[in-house]
């Protein structure tokens, strides 16, 4: 199982951001999963020197270098031990305006640079209270020739609001979504130490945890539940 934390904008210092990680690496009992560590661009040297935690970028642009501003290439985060990155975020669809155009962009830029992309997909809750799900995904999804991309379903309308689709609607989307890829496929929104093991019941390959990620504590307990 792969076990996902993505902090965004969080913490707010290095020294912050120094101690969680500490922590996290201190209460994780693992043995089977995979744990991976998505800080703020900022964060992951420093994280990299003091723990052996696993990392990943939350975003990274399309070119590998360049005149392009404020961005950071696939290539820079594989040069400072970054093995990962989450593409196409409901965050980033919403206040960035990625398209899926950017999205393929980005994703394929990670695989030429060797970092695995975590291409992120779901619906609103408008999307889902129209029975639009299925047409959304498929739109979301319908550039990914590859499998080396992994996958993580996150309903917009359940990060972040302690809210997750029943079982039945959440084995009907990983089925759909397995028919046409091979990759792994992850759920993310709300998840806790509470509803880890639903996730894994019905078959997802993982977790991507956001807000219970900022807990150690917690982060620890939705491994165990995962590991059980
Ligand atoms: P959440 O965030 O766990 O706080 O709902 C998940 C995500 O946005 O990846």
């Amino acid at each position: 199982m792969y076990l996902f934390a993505n902090w965004k904008m969080n913490p707010g210092s290095i020294k912050e951001a120094e101690k969680l990680a500490i922590e996290t690496q201190k209460f994780l009992s693992i043995e089977k999963s995979k744990v991976v560590i998505f800080p703020p661009f900022l964060y992951l040297k420093t994280i990299k020197e003091k723990t052996d935690l696993a990392l990943g970028a939350q975003n990274c642009f399309w070119e590998q270098k360049g005149s392009y501003t404020g961005e950071v290439s696939p290539e820079m985060l594989k040069s400072i031990g970054c093995q990962y990155a989450i593409i196409g975020h409901s965050e980033r669809r919403k206040y960035f305006k990625e398209k899926k155009k950017e999205i393929k962009k980005k994703v394929n830029a990670c695989l030429s640079a060797g970092i695995k992309p975590v291409l992120c997909v779901g619906e609103t809750k408008k999307e889902r209270e129209d029975k639009k799900t299925k047409k959304v995904l498929e739109s979301q999804l319908s550039f990914l020739s590859q499998k080396k991309a992994l996958i993580a379903y996150e309903p917009r309308w359940a990060i972040g609001t302690g809210k997750t689709p029943p079982q039945k609607e959440l084995k009907e989307v990983l089925f759909f979504i397995k028919k046409a890829f091979k990759s792994s496929v992850l759920y993310g929104g709300s998840v806790d130490g509470q509803n880890a093991d639903l996730f894994q019941r019905v078959g997802f390959d993982g977790v991507l945890v956001g807000g219970a990620s900022l807990k150690p504590r917690e982060f620890a307990q939705i491994a165990e539940k995962l590991e059980s």
